[in-house]
């Protein structure tokens, strides 16, 4: 369990339909897909929006910020101190939004923490819109930050529990895609909206819209049977199953929820310093998961993701590296259906090791060509080369260290430890998205690293992410989430390949050499559940 009450856990019965096929998912099943959608916009909108004001003359100007330097001048310290702190408040507000929404979502119910949160950050765009000073977008950041953590988890719990099994995996694929989705979006509204001089509050504000629209939204949605059911509203949980289920699914539904409180009240029986046991070689998962989830800030994703427009306009226009990094964002957009359609074809570990090589490679690549071998500055056809390789860069972590980062911790913990140990490795997370959004700006400085020293950096991290890989990562494709202690537990070598996996389950454990259904891949491992904590049941 990633967010409260959210379980990937045993292959679950599903009631059929009398011709023997999947029953038909009723319509308001679809505000489930609408809700995930929707909180996934806002959080991409969040991550993409504000790099590209930096370099808006409105915004500059309202921020008593000088012009964009011209002729490799560089900014004053205090500006690059102020765009890091904008930039990464947010991530500060995710993590402090994520703690308390296990208690929101246990308490008012899923339905209602939905609610509140997209008030608190529909409040939050309200202040970033109407933000006349940098600590009034200090607030606005940091309070949105707190919106999209608790939304995150909540909106996730929520879809996760009104959705049948059959479509689960698609609305966590869903999920996946609008976050990236939202970030081109907002890449592409910066476009639009460079010009006109108070255009910058729409790049923060404008997925108030959306947060106001899920309020709306919301209102019309049932509440969750699962919770209901946690409370001892039982007969209002199955009424809501009868509108979200056929009536022939409605009892095993009822049996499967009481199945689960029960896997959530054993859950709720262990201890934070369980995971950090030798027994059941837990330390080993445990610092093998914040390893994994930390390293994949560390691979520099979110220096590009958050200021590709500043990095750009420090060789093309300030117009022309916006549209370079709407090319980037739409490349990462478009990357995510590669990752869907062939995470499973192989194996995590090579995925890892294959983006950790290709992103050293285009780092190296960007490096030199942006070090003083190269006139980059005054050279079209190396600039673009540049922005080339940052786009090969998205790739090769879009479908590797993004996506698997997440699956892998999600896939190594037992289930009983699971929800503890994916909110430790999801705010290790988050905790370095902060770091990287503040300290980014500073390396980047002439002074300190410069841009080349800044992709040296981040390359030298991709190589011991490549090693880390080769020596510490176990396969775990093809084990069902309830053989992976067989796979981790109890053995000196780790199997380091499909076959070794393999070897070391019992036959009767082995799975079918068939794809897992995309929930056990990415459910509940989604960056979507960014520093979701676990709810305690009946907390
Ligand atoms: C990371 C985010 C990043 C995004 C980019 C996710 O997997 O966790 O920090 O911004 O990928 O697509």
């Amino acid at each position: 369990m990633v967010a409260g009450g959210v379980m990937t856990s045993a292959p679950r019965k599903q009631a059929l339909a009398p011709d023997g096929t999947h029953p038909p998912i009723k319509a308001l099943v679809c505000a489930a897909a609408a809700v995930s959608a929707i909180g996934g916009l806002i959080f991409g909108y969040d991550i993409g929006g504000s790099g590209g004001t930096f370099t808006m003359k409105g915004f500059r100007e309202q921020m008593d910020w000088p012009p964009v330097p011209t002729d490799g001048a560089e900014e004053p310290g205090f500006v690059t101190d102020e765009i890091g702190w904008i930039t990464s408040l947010f991530a500060l507000g995710a993590v402090a939004g994520s703690i308390p929404s296990g208690w929101f979502t246990d308490k008012i119910g899923r339905k209602y923490s939905i609610i509140l949160y997209s008030v608190v950050f529909t409040i939050a765009a309200v202040i970033m819109g109407c933000a006349n000073s940098v600590h009034m977008l200090y607030a606005g950041r940091f309070i949105g930050g707190i919106g999209v953590g608790g939304l995150s988890m909540a909106s996730t719990c929520y879809q996760s529990e009104i959705a049948p099994e059959s479509i689960r995996g698609l609305l966590v694929a869903l999920q996946q895609l609008s976050i990236t989705f939202g970030i081109f979006l907002a890449a592409l509204a910066n476009v639009g909206l460079k010009t006109w001089s108070e255009g910058w509050r729409f790049s923060y504000c404008g997925n108030g819209f959306l947060s106001f629209a899920l309020i709306i939204l919301m209102m019309f949605c049932p509440e969750s049977p699962r919770w209901l059911y946690k409370v001892g509203k039982v007969e209002q949980a199955r009424a809501v199953l009868h509108k979200v289920r056929q009536d022939y699914e409605v009892d095993m539904e009822m049996d499967l929820i009481a199945e689960q409180e029960k896997e959530a009240q054993l859950a709720a029986q262990h201890h934070w310093s369980d995971l950090f046991k030798a027994a059941n070689n837990m330390r080993y998962r445990t610092l093998v998961g914040i390893a994994i989830t930390s390293f994949q800030q560390l691979t520099g994703i979110n220096a590009i993701m958050y200021f590709a427009p500043v990095i750009f306009s420090d060789f093309l226009s300030t117009d022309m590296a916006l549209i370079a990094n709407l090319i980037l964002m739409f490349v990462n957009f478009i990357s995510t259906f590669i990752t869907i359609a062939c995470v499973d074809k192989y194996g995590r570990r090579s995925l890892l090791a294959y983006g950790a090589a290709g992103m050293t490679v285009t780092l190296l690549v960007v490096c030199l060509l942006s070090s003083d071998l190269a006139d980059y500055k005054n050279d079209a056809a190396v600039s673009w080369t540049i922005v080339g390789f940052c786009a090969l860069y998205v790739v090769n972590f879009a479908f590797s260290w993004g996506p698997v980062g997440w699956i892998v911790p999600a896939e190594i913990f037992p289930l009983d430890l699971r929800g503890k140990g994916m909110s430790l490795t999801t705010s290790a997370n988050w905790l370095w998205n902060f770091i990287i959004g503040k300290v980014t700006p500073e390396l980047l400085r002439q002074d300190r690293l410069d841009l080349w020293g800044t992709f040296l950096f981040f390359a030298a991290w991709c190589i011991i992410m490549f090693v880390f890989t080769m020596l510490y990562v176990p396969e775990t494709r093809l084990v069902a989430l309830e053989e992976i202690d067989n796979v981790v537990s109890g053995f000196r070598r780790l199997p380091l390949s499909t076959r070794a996996t393999k070897a070391r389950l019992a036959p009767e454990d082995q799975l079918p050499s068939r794809p897992r259904d995309i929930t056990d891949k990415l459910g509940d491992t989604s960056p979507y559940n960014a520093g979701s904590v676990e709810m305690a049941p009946g907390v």
